[in-house]
């Protein structure tokens, strides 16, 4: 038989209790972490978002309610009203908070019960994920999981205060809308009134928040949910939360600033102190040292060593006469076996004809002389290993349209091919070097990206961000003659090589967006029939305006120290990109689709 709550109210979180309340009456109420039957007496943790408590009843005191006890299972819910005893010194439990009380109980309530569940939030071994996300009630109630739950709280309520004292409105924009370019694909939402028009789910608020510039709100945020059907890792999901903000008349450093300043206020809520301003480097520079445009500052940058070669020495390894050399270092990885050394070579992704050197020992065996000069220059201890990646003959050196950017297409690809290289190799060593510390966080600016992409498939430029960020001033001139050479007024912040977030100065007149449409190749039909409401917009008097969007997944994830945006996300996707609670997405009743017009084309 199972109690009512009635009027009983409870008193303390299971938490709460110190050894200062003892001789206190108390109210608990929780789930059953734990029962231990010693025979006339018996043990119950009682458990709830704030910590657990140990809960006692004697045979001896209390006959009715130590029957009652005798039931309780796992999971089961109750309330335990009794009297703060402090524990006998030698059963003092130093891990927990309340550890030095006890609640003595004189009354327990059965709330509810509780099938015995897959798996017990309070295992130590973690469910299989699909066990995890299929019942994720019970995985929430994990510690872990109730803990970053709340530090996304935290995290969240932090920003959302501080924007607001900077001056910034918290305006929604709506889910139902039209497709917003973001380089994925849409969700797309059937009409019934209107049978055979969709509406998309926003892959990010962008044209409404510029709207809003427009509308004279002047500084406006929203933590708001973007839908993007996009292949998933574990840094992505279908659905997620950006940080999403817009102000008039902004340089780059005013978002800067206010970005920083919210991060601040979100890492002071989950117990770091972060250094502002960040270091800011050009997108060229970050692909020079880094190969990629977010790059994880706690590794050392490249060194360029072709000059550390005599130039018999590259013409015997057959190196790429003007492509760099790059030399990449990982520190303290120590001496590696033949083995491990071989296991480097598969984790090498070539683009562009970019190759990796056989080894080091054999640079050290063959070219004494070089292999000095390259520990030198990179300032090498004897533990670090290097790994050298060149071009090859096959790098080639075709004409290309971006081929007179200060990177050209060739280096970019060995700088990237290098720069993965990189990343795989800290990654794999990380246990090895040290150098990825809890609360070391190191972030950065990257500035000035190329305004356009070549896409080779469709042998097109594409927008590099999205399509309404503004080309740098000095380079307008370039848009049509010199598409290659124009740089964007737009930034990314990164953390530890994570993309938090991405950001631009606008373009605000209405000639400078149809250029830029137009040099994106649409047509003056498409561009009216996409984004004609916008171009319309643009014309009434459009402030100047920038802004940028940040990942909150992604920020609590990295202060959680995830390894998935599915730890922090209460109800996320798999892979596959369903939802195992509620088993979505499903199939729907033929009248539903007869409703909306749509017929299912078989596979
Ligand atoms: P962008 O597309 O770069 O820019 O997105 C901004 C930030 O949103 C996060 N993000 C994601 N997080 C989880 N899962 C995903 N699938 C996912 N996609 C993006 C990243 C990313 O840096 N409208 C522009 C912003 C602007 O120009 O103001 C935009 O959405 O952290």
């Amino acid at each position: 038989m199972l109690d009512f709550l009635g009027d009983l109210k409870r008193t303390h979180m299971c938490g709460a209790l110190r050894a200062s309340d003892a001789g206190k009456k108390a109210v608990l109420m929780g789930w059953v972490n734990r029962r231990r039957d010693l025979g006339n007496l018996i043990f119950v943790d009682v458990r709830d978002r704030s910590g657990v408590t140990q809960v006692v009843i004697s045979e001896e005191a209390n006959t009715a309610i130590h029957d009652k006890a005798e039931l309780l299972r796992n999971e089961f819910v109750i309330a335990a009203v009794g009297t703060v005893k402090l524990r006998d010194s030698n059963t003092i439990n130093k891990n927990i908070p309340t550890g030095e009380v006890e609640l003595v109980a004189d009354e327990l309530r059965i709330l509810n019960e509780a099938k015995h569940p897959p798996f017990l939030p309070s295992d130590t071994a973690l469910a299989n994920e699909e066990m995890r996300l299929k019942y994720r009630y019970i995985d929430l109630r994990r510690d872990a999981m109730q803990f970053n739950i709340e530090l996304r709280h935290k995290v969240a309520l932090a920003i959302r205060d501080y924007l607001a004292s900077q001056g910034f409105f918290e305006i929604e924009t709506p889910f139902m809308t039209r497709s917003t370019p973001e380089g994925a694909r849409d969700y797309l939402v059937p009409s019934r009134v209107q049978p055979g028009t969709f509406y998309a789910l926003p892959q990010s608020p962008q044209l409404f928040k510029q709207i809003l510039m427009i509308s004279g709100f002047d500084k406006y945020f929203q933590i708001v949910r973007c839908f993007r059907d996009e292949d998933l890792r574990a840094d992505r999901q279908p659905e997620f939360t950006q940080i999403d903000l817009e102000m008039s008349y902004p340089q780059p450093e005013r978002v800067w600033e206010t970005v920083e300043g919210f991060l601040t206020a979100a890492f002071k809520a989950a117990g770091h102190q972060i250094n502002a301003p960040f270091p800011r480097m050009d997108y060229d520079e970050a692909i020079r040292l880094y190969g990629i445009d977010k790059p994880d500052l706690r590794l050392p940058a490249f060194a360029e060593v072709r000059d550390c070669f005599a130039a018999p020495d590259l013409q015997t390894l057959a190196v790429h006469p003007d492509l760099p050399v790059i030399a990449i270092r990982i520190p303290k990885v120590g001496e590696l076996s033949r083995k491990e050394r071989d296991e480097i070579k598969p984790m090498f992704n070539s683009k562009g004809g970019a190759r990796l050197f056989e080894d080091f020992k054999r640079i050290e065996k063959n070219f004494p002389e070089a292999a000095k000069k390259i520990q030198e220059k990179c300032a090498a201890a004897a533990e670090d290993l290097i790994v050298l990646v060149s071009g090859s003959a096959q790098s080639g050196t075709q004409d290309h349209p971006a081929s007179k950017r200060k990177v050209t297409p060739q280096e970019l690809a060995i700088y990237a091919s290098a720069g993965l290289l990189r990343v795989a190799l800290g990654q794999k060593y990380s246990a090895r070097h040290g150098l990825f510390l809890r609360g070391d966080f190191r972030f950065l600016w990257v500035t000035n990206f190329p305004m356009f992409e070549y896409d080779e498939a469709d042998k097109r430029w594409v927008a590099a961000h999205h399509p309404f960020t503004s080309p740098h001033d000095d380079d307008m001139d370039k848009l049509e003659s010199d598409p290659a050479m124009v740089r964007a007024l737009a930034y990314d912040v990164v953390l530890n090589g994570t993309e938090l977030g991405s950001g631009s100065i606008r373009i605000h007149r209405q000639d400078i967006q149809r250029k830029i449409f137009h040099a994106l190749g649409m047509t003056e039909e498409e561009a009216k029939s996409r984004f004609g409401f916008f171009l319309e917009a643009l014309e009434y008097g459009t402030p100047p305006h920038g802004g940028i969007a940040l990942g909150l997944d992604r920020i609590v994830m990295i202060l959680a120290g995830a390894e998935s945006l599915r730890e922090v996300i209460p109800f996320p996707k798999t892979a596959a990109a369903k939802d195992l609670m509620v088993d979505a997405p499903t199939p729907v009743t033929d009248a539903q689709l007869r409703d909306l017009g749509i017929a299912v084309a078989k596979k």
